[in-house]
């Protein structure tokens, strides 16, 4: 089986390199000349754990082919990944000019049989609008069939999550087009994988119900562990309480400083937009963004509450990106919380294992960058950890208060034990928690 993918962002790389892997000869495609040359030598151009050695096997065994010539790739493949961005635009839609360019291009080239399967994240109707395209456009009588198939590959865990998926959702109308895609991932459906085979509008809202649901889940418990600290309650156990409940479950009961990255809040906002235009709106969805927004802001609270006014003090900043296992600094807590530091007149050291070079394309150098986590806090009033990079997890916290000018540690990831900070000397304030002042 011949399989074209097209974009060589995280989700097509990570889709390419797997597909070669379960043994389909897989040619990506990217518009991105410099991307693609680093690609053809095996050097993948963003931090992704297990993804660099994949594509290397690959392309040794000649599964894994790269180029920028979208007819090369379309040629001889009977199905065709679409996995191009779907960013948002200013009003919170999806800018679909990226899909809207490829399904013209599709429209010249295809002389032939094809299966477009979309696994970008698009508003519901967009396939449809995808094959009407095609159709209006293609330049042959080639007849095609679209199929959405949704990704749900967590940053930093993708190819894990590829591997070993909870679900595999196929959307169609082409019974022979579904059983194509069936047959791709054959190796899931042997190990038991669940596969659910619906409708085109179907398959694409279960991807942003998905999202939108544990982006709901997380600004849920954030806001019960803001509840917690005007109580006297521990949120770290009320999780683990309600997680025992196998109607709610333990995953994403995480306080923190809010979600970021490239997934939830664009999706949240299309699915928002989507709502609006459908005369249907989701207000639960509204204020998950809105508590979101100001839940980046509990950092700066907190930090007043232990240092007072922060102006001309020092802070050190462990963690830039959205989560840990990734450099990707898109729509990061660090990114609003960071420069509200710098307004409120105080000075940040910042420290990351992976993402520093990311987030100084936009924050420059009004940032102290730090190489080591020691380093960071050297001579600071207050230590902010922002990500829980297990890195910061088993710090040598005698050594960090002596080198600090005040040892006062914001941990926004609850992954120290107030009672241990307490006995050290340190103040203390996690999420959700006992405050020790
Ligand atoms: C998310 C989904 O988890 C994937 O299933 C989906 O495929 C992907 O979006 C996508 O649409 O492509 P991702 O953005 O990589 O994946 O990251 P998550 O691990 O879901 O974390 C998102 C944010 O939620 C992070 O900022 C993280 O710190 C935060 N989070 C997560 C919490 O604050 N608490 C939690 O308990 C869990």
């Amino acid at each position: 089986m011949h399989i074209a993918v097209i974009g060589t962002g995280y989700v097509g790389l990570v889709s390419g390199a797997c597909l070669a892997d379960f043994g389909m000869k897989v040619t990506c495609v990217d518009i991105n000349e410099e991307k693609i040359k680093k690609l053809k030598k095996g050097e993948v151009p963003f931090y992704e754990p297990g993804l660099e050695e994949l594509v290397k096997k690959n392309l040794k065994a000649e599964r894994l082919f790269f180029t920028t010539r979208l007819d090369e790739a379309v040629k001889n493949s009977l199905v065709i990944f679409i996995c191009v961005g779907t960013p948002s635009k200013p009003d919170g839609s999806a800018d679909l000019s990226q899909i809207k360019s490829v399904a013209l291009s599709l429209a010249e080239i295809i002389d032939d049989y094809k299966v477009i399967v979309t696994k970008s994240t698009v508003p519901v109707g967009t396939n449809r609008w995808i094959k009407s395209l095609i159709d209006a456009n293609k330049k042959s009588n080639a007849p095609v069939d679209v199929i959405s198939n949704p990704e749900f590959l967590r940053e930093g865990a993708a190819v894990e999550d590829f591997m070993h998926p909870d679900r595999v959702i196929i959307g169609g109308e082409s019974s022979y087009a579904i059983a194509i895609i069936k047959d791709i991932y054959r190796p899931l459906y042997l190990a038991e994988t669940p596969f659910i085979i619906t409708n085109l509008e179907t398959a694409e809202l279960i991807k942003y119900a998905s999202n939108a649901f544990l982006a709901t889940k997380i600004t849920f418990i954030n806001e019960i562990a803001n509840f917690c600290e005007k109580v006297g309650a521990d949120v770290t156990v009320v999780s683990k309480g309600m997680g025992l409940d196998p109607r709610i479950g333990p995953k994403f009961l995480n306080p923190g400083p809010g979600f970021g990255g490239s997934c939830f809040p664009k999706d949240v906002r299309a699915l928002i937009h989507q709502g609006k235009t459908s005369n249907s709106p989701f207000k639960l969805l509204e204020a998950v963004i809105e508590v979101n927004e100001k839940q980046k802001l509990r950092a700066i609270e907190k930090l007043r509450e232990l240092c007072g006014d922060l102006k001309g003090k020092t802070i050190a900043v462990l963690g830039l990106s959205f989560k840990p296992n990734t450099s990707d600094v898109r729509e990061s807590p660090a990114l609003t919380i960071i420069p509200e530091l710098l307004k409120a007149g105080a000075k940040v050291k910042a420290y990351d294992p992976a993402a520093i070079e990311e987030f100084k394309k936009i924050v420059k150098d009004k940032v102290i960058y730090a190489s080591s986590p020691l380093e960071c806090v050297r001579d600071t009033d207050a230590l902010l950890i922002l990500t829980e990079w297990n890195e910061f997890r088993f710090l040598d916290l005698s050594q960090i208060k002596k080198l600090m000018k005040t040892p006062v540690l914001v941990d926004m990831r609850n992954i120290y034990e107030p009672s241990v900070l307490k006995n050290l000397g340190f103040k203390y304030s996690g999420i959700g928690r006992k405050v020790i002042a």
